[in-house]
């Protein structure tokens, strides 16, 4: 893209850390949703997608990952598309080997850290310990003289949430993302599924460009024309410009997350391209 086509486009921001340490609560505040209530076991199995209204108005899109050790390459694929990470650490409890995981991915991707010190309001909350266990990882937080924007927040009270999304602005600034929204779309596949009801189901996330019903799209190898896109809510969509997750209707198949979706000319293109891919 030329630089006279950029223009600038949201924040992508993935949480992730150790099982438990309230990801999905964090997020469950900041969208006033209540997902991770509803997840059986209380364990996140798969990755969320989701755009939010900050207080500021700002547009951030979030992707909430899951902390149980087995799922190491969603975690690694999060860290992948994102533009900022954040490391959630439960502050009565340690840093844990997901920690470090999530923390390495980050680090392997590029990506700016901000550590969230969550359940302060717990009576063993003990923040300085943990701030004390990522010192020893370099991860050293402005408050101590480092680099690192860190959070003392509460999922269950909302106490330091918006200081949390604040700080998360200011790297996003820093970073001063752009995109192109009048090209074809090419996005990232978060999740495949085939539904009963309307076939199969792709959450993408659009990067580049603007996707629009009745485009043709390849991903992976499987192709189809979107047929209605939906927001996170189930809200009806006609167009998705870069950062936005949607849910699109229509592929023929269900690609593999992490595979690249991208709009094509023709239908006859993507067929024949869907189809080597196939026979691979
Ligand atoms: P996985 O996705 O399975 O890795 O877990 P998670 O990091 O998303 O944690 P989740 O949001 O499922 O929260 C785990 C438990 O901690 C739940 O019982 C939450 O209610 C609780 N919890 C999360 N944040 C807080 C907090 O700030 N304070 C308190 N007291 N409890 C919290
Ligand atoms: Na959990
Ligand atoms: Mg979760």
């Amino acid at each position: 893209d030329d630089e006279a086509d950029l223009q600038p486009r949201a924040p992508i921001v993935t949480i992730m850390g150790h099982v438990d340490h309230g990801k999905t609560s964090l997020l469950d505040y900041i969208r006033s949703a209540t997902v991770a209530k509803g997840e059986a076991g209380g364990i996140t199995q798969h990755i969320g997608a989701y755009d939010v209204m900050t207080k500021s108005d700002k547009r951030v899109t979030f992707l909430d990952t899951p902390g149980h050790e087995a799922f190491t390459a969603m975690r690694a694929r999060g860290a992948k598309v994102t533009d900022i990470a954040i490391i959630v650490v439960a502050a009565d409890d340690s840093v844990m080997p997901q920690t470090r995981e999530a923390i390495n991915h980050a680090q392997a991707a590029g990506v700016p850290i901000v550590i969230a010190l969550n359940k302060i309001d717990k009576p063993g909350a003990n923040p300085d310990k943990v701030r004390e266990e990522l010192s020893v990882m370099n991860i050293l937080v402005e408050e101590w003289g480092g680099k690192y924007q860190s959070q003392e927040v509460s999922a269950k009270t909302g106490a330091g949430i918006d200081d949390l999304l604040e700080k998360v602005l200011l790297e996003a600034e820093i970073l001063e993302l752009k995109a192109n929204p009048d090209r074809k779309a090419v996005g990232t596949v978060i999740e495949a599924s085939l539904d009963k009801g309307r076939g199969y189901v792709t959450t993408i996330l659009v990067q580049t460009g603007t996707m629009e019903v009745g485009d043709i799209v390849l991903a992976g190898p499987h192709f189809g024309r979107v047929k209605a896109m939906t927001d996170h809510r189930g809200k009806k969509m006609k167009k998705a410009g870069p950062a936005t997750p949607v849910q699109v209707l229509g592929l023929t198949g269900a690609p593999q997350a992490g595979d690249k979706i991208q709009v094509m000319e023709t239908e006859r293109e993507a067929r024949e391209l869907a189809t080597q891919r196939q026979q691979l």
